[in-house]
Parts: structure tokens; C-alpha cells; sequence
């Protein structure tokens, strides 16, 4: 089996059945001081071995991300009872794609990631959420939505998977199944462990 074909395979399934998890998944990051962070992201591109996410620069993930201490990205269908754990090379995202989908940003998000040039990176602090309102509203009037273009920190990260830990909990009085895959650069190897 190909592990990232089945999990293509369960997130359609997933929207089928509204699971809320469909489009998301949580990606854990540790930075040079040990220090482990993780957050909820949105799941975009699933193709041949590989997952892209986006994101901005200016946002503690991204240091954390440069710093390759080590990470891993977590994905639960609840609806589907399948839970992937997902880890191999971690690199920026070719721009081109990130400049292309930030067309498609809901107008809100592309305020917001335009924000942070003028108001301060990604999760840092401000005094008050008016600070914030109030320079969304300033951005509203200053700036043309046909006309924007994707702000140079945002960017976004490629996961090429080469283990993928599978539990499925499909299986009766809770002994559930728990395949470890590996990737040799050829094919998926597969090895059963105890859940
Ligand atoms: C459903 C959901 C989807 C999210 N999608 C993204 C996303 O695609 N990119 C992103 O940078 N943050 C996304 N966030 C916000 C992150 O979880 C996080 O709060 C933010 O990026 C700041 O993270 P950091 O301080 O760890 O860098 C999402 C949050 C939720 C709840």
C-alpha cells in the first residue's frame, strides 16, 4: 500500500463526511533550544509522496522550521478512525506556488498576512486587537484587491514523506492496527507494530 495515496483516499472521504478535520492537520516543530510548538494548519496539496502547507515568514514556525531541529506532521480523520503521523525532508515551498494560491486567499486572510510588514511579525505581541482592526481598516482603504500581490514573507513548506505511522482503529474490541511505512526512494516497506 502507499501510505500517502490512503491518506489522499481518507481526506476525500473525510470532506464526504464533513469530518472537520478534512482540511487541516498539526504540525509539530522543535526549535534549537529543544523547545517543542505545535499548530493546526491547513492541509493543502496531497501529491505523489509529498504535502504542502503555507505560511508566514515572519511566524515563530518559520525560525523554528530554519533551525531543522525536527519535526513531524499529524493528521486525524476522526470520521474515518485513522490516525497518520507523518515525518521526512521538510524545505520552502517553490514560490511560484505560493504567489499563484494567494490569489485564491479569502480577502481577510490577505489583509491580515499583509499586516505583518507594517505591524510586527506573527505571533508577537500588541498593546490592544483595536491596533490591529485599526490597520486592517487603513490596509482596506489604501490597498486594491484585484491589484495585491502575495506579501514577500508568505511562503510555504514541502513535506516529502519518507515514514508514515498509520493507527487505524477500525478493528473490533480496540486492538487496533499500527503499521509503520518507510520509503527507500523506490517503494514503501511496511512493518507491523504494536499499537
Ligand atoms: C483550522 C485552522 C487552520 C489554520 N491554518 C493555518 C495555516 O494554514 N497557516 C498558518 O500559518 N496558520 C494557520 N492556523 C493558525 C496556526 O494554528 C497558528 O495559530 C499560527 O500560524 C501561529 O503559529 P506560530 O506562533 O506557531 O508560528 C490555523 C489555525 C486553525 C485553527
Amino acid at each position: 500500500m502507499d501510505p500517502v495515496k490512503a491518506i489522499s483516499s481518507d481526506r476525500d472521504q473525510a470532506r464526504k463526511l464533513a469530518d472537520t478535520n478534512a482540511d487541516i492537520c498539526f504540525l509539530a516543530l522543535a526549535d534549537a533550544n529543544g523547545r517543542a510548538s505545535v499548530r493546526t494548519l491547513v492541509l493543502r496539496d496531497i501529491s505523489d509522496n509529498y504535502f504542502t502547507l503555507f505560511l508566514n515568514k515572519t511566524s515563530p514556525k518559520w525560525t523554528a522550521f530554519e533551525e531543522g531541529t525536527g519535526h513531524e506532521m499529524l493528521i486525524w480523520y476522526a470520521s474515518v478512525l485513522r490516525q497518520y503521523r507523518v515525518s521526512g525532508k521538510l524545505e520552502e515551498l517553490d514560490q511560484s506556488i505560493v504567489s499563484q494560491n494567494w490569489k485564491n486567499r479569502p480577502d481577510g486572510s490577505k489583509y491580515l498576512d499583509s499586516v505583518y510588514e507594517e505591524l510586527g511579525n506573527q505571533s508577537s505581541p500588541i498593546d490592544s486587537r483595536h491596533i490591529l482592526t485599526d490597520k486592517i481598516s487603513q490596509l482596506k482603504q489604501s490597498m486594491d484587491l484585484e491589484t495585491m500581490q502575495a506579501p514577500a514573507a508568505v511562503s510555504g513548506l514541502k513535506l516529502t514523506a519518507d515514514r508514515i505511522d498509520v493507527l487505524d482503529l477500525n478493528h473490533q474490541d480496540r486492538i487496533h492496527d499500527r503499521q509503520l511505512y518507510t520509503y527507500d526512494g523506490g517503494t514503501w516497506t511496511t512493518q507491523v507494530l504494536i499499537p
